[in-house]
């Protein structure tokens, strides 16, 4: 057989990470084990020292996690990855790895709100500087906002809510002018429609909460290292990974373990040490039940998602739609240079008669589901300014990108029939 990385994304959703030999169990065996025995002190010495690679405490590694976090770096074409409890702890860890109080990111300004708050609050109390930009910014405000002490670039395939394509490609060549690596996290389109590595990206980041787990059943969240950023070759702005780390036996990551291994070693034995937001085998287990069929369900996400879209743009109770793969679209060229299979199963629109119109055609849906959760093998629906968003007045909505009419469609991989019935009559009964 030829070599894993060889192989279509069919075939390494189902086969990478775990090779069984003869007579060991075909699915991933769930080690449901916080610790791991050794025979001498001797032996796991060589552990703590990073000389000898193995399991000792689940806080830091374990074998089922391990096995899914290779599948999902071979699916994106990385090096390695380390699973997290949640996406967004992957977000958080993924720029904490680099960054240091008194240090500065620049990031995309239509990112998941979660992920904006994390970065705008919680790690500016932490002493890490922001500057958000518009993602479709001029050179020259994108230039203007890097400092001197700019560690990262961070953004979002497809942003969520906003549906914004993000240009991986021109933000890579701008985070790389600066030695810097850009961070994207691809939760949205997944590895399967985007593989952000290809275009210059160096860091990619997941809530595996969304499409690849797909069923409602696991939080979790990856880090994938693509393996070709030069720490070494920028050392003096990367001290955490380029000078030896005190607390880790002095390990120096990127001499020990190359541009390869050193991102996905740090967050591993320091980070994760430190932190313990790991992600549980059995959840890891379950994620990797949902990677399995991650191809055949996008492609039916994007197919129901692009019939729905086209029949919204053909309601006339319906006043805007905005879905990246639809044809008209502004980001349809974008999309169809980053995602040529397509985008993902996410829509939003608006309807004739702003918030009132909006609350009946959620409460007129049958088959979709209202939840806050989007990105999952049944049909969700939100609608922000009398959920999420209740407490904003229209002016505040609008002011933060949000109208009051806008309603959030997750397309699921439900028969299309069924849901264009069900969005047609819930826009009939307004
Ligand atoms: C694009 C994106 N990134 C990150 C997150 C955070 O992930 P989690 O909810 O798994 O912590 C979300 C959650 O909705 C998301 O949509």
């Amino acid at each position: 057989m030829s070599e894993i990385k060889d192989l279509g994304i069919e075939t390494k959703c189902l086969h990478a990470g775990y090779s069984p030999k003869n007579g060991e169990p075909r699915m991933i065996p769930i080690i449901q084990s916080t610790t791991f025995k050794y025979d001498s002190s001797e032996k796991m010495g060589e552990l703590f020292d990073l000389k000898a690679s193995g399991y000792f405490y689940s806080r830091l590694q374990n074998p089922t996690c391990d096995m899914v976090a290779a599948k999902i770096a071979a699916l994106e074409g990385g090096t390695c990855a380390m699973l997290t409890g949640s996406g967004q702890a992957a977000t958080f860890m993924a720029i904490f790895n680099i960054a240091n109080a008194g240090d500065h990111v620049v990031a995309s300004s239509t990112i998941y709100g979660g992920s904006f708050n994390l970065f705008n609050v919680t790690m500016r109390k932490m002493g890490i500087d922001f500057t958000f930009v518009d993602p479709d910014c001029s050179d020259e405000e994108l230039e203007a906002a890097f400092k001197p002490n700019t560690k990262a670039v961070f953004g979002e395939t497809i942003a969520n809510p906003a549906l914004i394509v993000f240009d991986i490609e021109r933000f890579a060549n701008a985070a790389h002018k600066h030695g810097v690596p850009l961070i994207v996290d691809n939760t949205f389109a997944t590895p399967v429609n985007c593989n952000p590595f290809k275009f210059g990206c160096d860091i990619v980041t997941h809530s595996t909460t969304k499409y690849m787990d797909g069923h409602d059943a696991t939080l979790g969240g990856v880090i994938v290292d693509s393996g070709k950023f030069d720490w070494m070759a920028h050392a003096s702005k990367f001290p955490g990974l380029c000078t030896p780390d005190e607390s880790y036996h002095g390990v120096t990551y990127a001499t020990q373990f190359g541009k390869e291994g050193a991102y996905i070693t740090k967050a591993t034995v320091q980070l994760m040490r430190d932190f313990g937001c790991v992600q549980s085998p059995i959840n890891a287990y379950m994620l990797n039940l949902g990677l399995e069929s991650l191809p055949l369900r996008m492609a039916r996400h994007v197919e129901n998602a692009t019939k729905i879209a086209k029949f919204l743009e053909g309601n006339d109770k319906v006043s805007w739609v905005n879905y990246p793969g639809l044809e008209g679209n502004k980001y349809y060229e974008r999309a169809k240079k980053y995602m040529p299979n397509g985008t993902c199963g996410v829509i939003s629109f608006g309807v004739k008669g702003g918030r009132a119109a909006a609350e009946k055609f959620m409460a007129n849906l049958k088959l979709g589901m209202i939840a806050t959760h989007v990105a999952d093998a049944r049909t969700c629906c939100l609608h922000p300014a009398s959920s999420t968003h209740r407490q904003m007045n229209d002016e505040e909505l609008v002011a933060a990108g949000v109208s009051p009419d806008l309603i959030r469609l997750s397309v699921g991989i439900e028969n299309a029939d069924d849901l264009l019935n069900d969005v047609s009559n819930a826009l009939k009964n307004i």
